[in-house]
């Protein structure tokens, strides 16, 4: 695949730009003061900068969370920036407030949550702080409870929000123990619960059925962060436990999820969601400057920030409008696959004795400690081990797991540290599945050459 390869997207652009003019052909003529040669110059020089990015698109690049956006969501992005609307108010995005509205409520339908309050954000940080913030004015001076496992930004949007925040243990697992939850819950000072359904480092699923039971007997919102995993309520082939966490998030409070995470977008486009629409109250400002085109709502009366890129909106508009958001759909597929190529990469790493993979993936990301006689020793294989594999141009993650999640897959004899340095692998593409038997030969020389 080449870049000027991309399902011919950007082919189609001169003639979508022709179809854009034609909405604005009754205006005068004029001409952008710009200088065509400069503008390619400067391009070119851009491209050899952005050489020396990892090949975050390609099939071997198998690490962090990084995901290409789909090929429509690129060009109806670019295609949105001829004239960069700004969905803060209607009237600097009239066109894009409204696919902006259309998109969230397809997301919202998605997880069965109708009617709903939401829209998009610049990502899963600001979303979740957006839900932590609701929680504080509806409980005002309670927690914010979180498992060891959730994204760290919780912890940091307490502090800054002024909430006390209570760290919740993990099973060896890495998902939220439940028991551990309702003792804190005893003590009565927690106002909400973070339930994150695919965990950053393990795409661990926390269990949000026993959650949501615990508020029949306590007072508690109950936040989802699905920012990772919030689109694999669409797959069939979870295993029971994920799957009938994912058939409950209609009862949660709040739900993030980031469309630029598994939803194929560029990055800046985060969502939240709320349950009920009468929290859009804790948003109301009047402004002297905006709000003045239309008496219908404005983005920017029900959300925080205030610019954001309409593009954003354009690309998601058109990428749902492409690949509904449906059980069975061909965007369903492509994270089914995802699925099954990390089913298939936990498998050979089950097989192969030099590897000790933590357990069984939730989702599509898979953690593995390399064997060795003690942890730190692990460690430091795990390290060269990432490093040749990237001289072979397979680009995988490390992450640190504590020993409590490692220790049943039994990687070292002596645990000389708490805490083992593993190898990680986002398996998000889908056409991962189909470049498995690669991504493993690759992983073989790299152990041959890690010494
Ligand atoms: C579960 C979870 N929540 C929140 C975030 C933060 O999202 P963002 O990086 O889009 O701000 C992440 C990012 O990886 C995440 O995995």
């Amino acid at each position: 695949m080449t870049f000027d390869h991309q399902g011919d997207a950007f082919h189609h652009l001169a003639e979508c730009l022709k179809s854009l003019d034609r909405g604005f052909e009754n205006l005068p003529e004029f001409s952008p003061r710009v200088d065509p040669e400069a503008i390619r110059t400067t391009l070119l020089e851009t491209a050899e900068r952005l050489r020396e990015n990892r090949p975050y698109h390609h099939p071997l690049y198998i690490g962090q969370m990084l995901k290409p956006p789909h090929p429509v969501a690129r060009a109806a992005y670019a295609l949105a920036m001829c004239l960069n609307p700004n969905n803060h108010a209607l009237d600097g995005g009239l066109a894009t407030s409204a696919m902006e509205k259309e998109a969230v409520a397809g997301i919202a339908r998605m997880f069965g949550l109708e009617p709903h309050l939401g829209h998009l954000c610049g990502g899963g940080t600001m979303a979740n702080f957006e839900a932590l913030w609701v929680g504080r004015e509806l409980r005002p001076g309670r927690a914010v409870a979180a498992s060891a496992q959730a994204h760290y930004t919780h912890a940091r949007l307490s502090a800054v929000l002024g909430m006390p925040f209570v760290k919740l243990p993990v099973d060896a697992t890495g998902r939220m123990d439940a028991q551990a939850l309702e003792q804190a819950l005893e003590v009565g000072a927690i106002g909400t619960v973070v339930v994150t359904l695919g965990t950053t480092a393990a795409g661990g699923v926390d269990p949000l059925d026993r959650v949501l039971d615990l508020r029949s007997r306590y007072d508690f919102r109950v936040h989802v962060d699905a920012a990772y995993g919030g689109y694999f309520t669409l797959a069939d082939n979870l295993e029971p436990e994920p799957r009938g966490a994912f058939r409950r998030i209609d009862e949660a409070d709040s739900i993030v999820i980031d469309p630029h995470k598994h939803g194929l977008q560029p990055y800046g486009c985060g969502c939240v969601l709320f349950r009920d629409p009468a929290v859009g109250r804790f948003y109301k400002h009047d402004s002297p400057y905006t709000y003045f085109s239309s008496s219908e709502l404005h983005l920017g009366e029900i959300s925080l920030e205030c610019s954001r890129a309409g593009a954003s909106a354009a690309a998601l508009w058109a990428t749902m409008r492409m690949l509904p958001l449906v059980p069975g759909g061909a965007f369903a597929s492509g994270l089914e696959s995802c699925r099954e190529a990390a089913l298939a990469l936990h498998r050979a790493l089950e097989a192969n004795d030099r590897y000790a993979p933590l357990f069984p993936p939730q989702l599509d990301i898979v953690v593995w400690a390399v064997r060795a006689a003690t942890a730190k020793d692990s460690s430091k294989r795990a390290r060269r081990l990432f490093d040749a594999a990237e001289r072979l141009n397979l680009h995988l993650a490390l992450a640190t797991f504590p020993r409590a999640m490692c220790e049943a897959a039994r990687p070292v004899a002596t645990w000389d540290a708490d805490e083992i340095v593993c190898l990680r692998a986002c398996v998000m593409k889908p056409e991962h599945r189909e470049w498995m038997p690669e991504i493993l030969r690759r992983l073989n020389r790299s152990e041959a050459a890690r010494d």
